[in-house]
């Protein structure tokens, strides 16, 4: 690895640089025991099977496994401050084979050039099918994925990784799970409530193998005290959103509990509004006191603007004023529609009701490092008026 800062990096710290670049995130001790046991609870090997941790860090996953009795583990690790014999993975030879590539590796950061996998620094990158070859740029946790897919042995033989929870967002990453679904026709994503590393990383564990029981199957499960576990079509990996917590929350509590969704009311298109992330009038900090339309004003005028991004403010709803509200750029803004434009009633009840549901739209983003929430989990909420 040469170059790995870049100029724009040097207000942090060395330290935080190479962790930022490495992906220098270790898993911790009862999430490691917790997901061996899942996987063992699921697919079974042998003490000598042979094992590969490809990014092996503070040796986590291999300290669990030897615990466990497994005996026929081999490792990499890129740094030399955490092992005597660095080796990067993307060089380790392709012809060693494994019944299991089992581990934590590192995540790009979308900000952090040199934390991506670039194609033209290695030799052999045959490992990167789908047109992937011919990108600049990968996220690093794909080509760990696709490199370790060649270093298994047979159908029987799995990868199991912790993974950003964003992999599974529908329609995203296709090249890679297109790979996924040729070569596994079982996937377990795995979630809980806890925290995995000393950051809050929102990550899952994720099983790719071949179970006959659950052939063409995804398994998602979550647990936060209960245990919930839904099963269904392999098919769905490339459309739908398989994040377990919001799928599952999804499932048991629906879109809400009103007759109408709210694309009735609204429209489809996101509006356009003033934006201003310094000089703006209107934040997540102000919104919620911006519920009514005020007696003189035009209310033909009025849009719906709803917080999209942070832990504590997702969701918040307020009427702004398309002609002289400015907004900071946390909000997605919809017009009424034409039938329903001049409905003072209606548009207030509408921000009212959403206002009431805030936890709703905060269960339902759980998706990338700050929650986010998409402009469908809006328009197919629920309501009464
Ligand atoms: C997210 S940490 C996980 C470590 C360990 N698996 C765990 O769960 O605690 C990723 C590790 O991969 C290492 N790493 C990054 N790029 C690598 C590469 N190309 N080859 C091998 N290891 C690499 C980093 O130094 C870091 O220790």
């Amino acid at each position: 690895m040469v170059n790995l800062y870049n100029a724009e990096d040097t207000q942090n710290s060395m330290e935080e640089i190479k962790k930022f670049v490495l992906g220098q995130y270790f898993t911790k001790e009862e999430i490691v025991k917790r997901v061996i046991n899942l996987l063992q609870s699921y697919k079974y090997y042998s003490k000598d099977v042979s094992i590969l941790e490809p990014s092996a860090g503070t040796r986590n996953f291999v300290k669990e496994l030897v615990k466990s009795g497994f005996n026929k583990i081999n490792e990499c690790e890129i740094d030399k401050d955490l092992t005597n014999n660095p080796q990067d993975f993307f060089n380790f030879e392709e012809k060693s084979k494994f019944d299991l590539v089992i581990g934590n590796p590192p995540f790009t950061k979308y900000n952090v050039k040199n934390s991506y996998f670039y194609p033209s620094k290695y030799q052999n990158i045959s490992f990167l099918e789908n047109g992937l070859n011919k990108k600049e740029k990968i996220q690093i946790e794909k080509a760990f994925i696709l490199k370790s897919i060649k270093h298994l042995k047979n159908k029987e033989s799995s990868i199991a990784f912790v993974l950003p929870i964003s992999f599974f967002i529908g329609n995203k990453n296709n090249e890679t799970k297109k790979i996924l679904l040729d070569n596994f026709s079982t996937i377990i994503i795995y979630q809980n409530d806890k925290s995995w590393f000393e950051e809050p990383i929102p990550c899952c564990f994720a099983i790719f193998t071949n179970i006959e029981e659950y052939k063409d199957k995804i398994i998602l499960l979550y647990e936060d005290g209960e245990k919930i576990k839904e099963v269904i079509d392999i098919g769905k990996l490339l459309t739908e959103e398989l994040i377990p917590k919001s799928f599952l929350y999804k499932k048991k509590n629906g879109n809400g509990k009103g007759k109408h969704t709210l694309s009735k009311y609204l429209s489809e298109k996101i509006a356009k509004y003033q934006r201003d992330y310094k000089n703006n009038n209107i934040s997540g900090a102000n919104i919620l006191t911006k519920t009514k339309i005020p007696k003189e004003k035009n209310i033909k005028e009025y849009s719906l603007a709803v917080v999209r991004v942070g832990n504590s403010s997702i969701g918040k709803t307020g009427l702004i004023n398309i002609k002289e509200n400015i907004l900071n750029d946390m909000f997605y803004v919809f017009d009424f529609k034409e039938e329903h434009n001049l409905n003072k009633e209606l548009k207030e009840k509408i921000v009212s009701e959403i206002n009431k549901n805030q936890e709703h739209f905060r269960n339902l983003s759980v998706r990338v490092g700050s929650k986010s929430m998409k402009k469908n989990d809006l328009l197919n909420f629920k309501i009464n008026l």
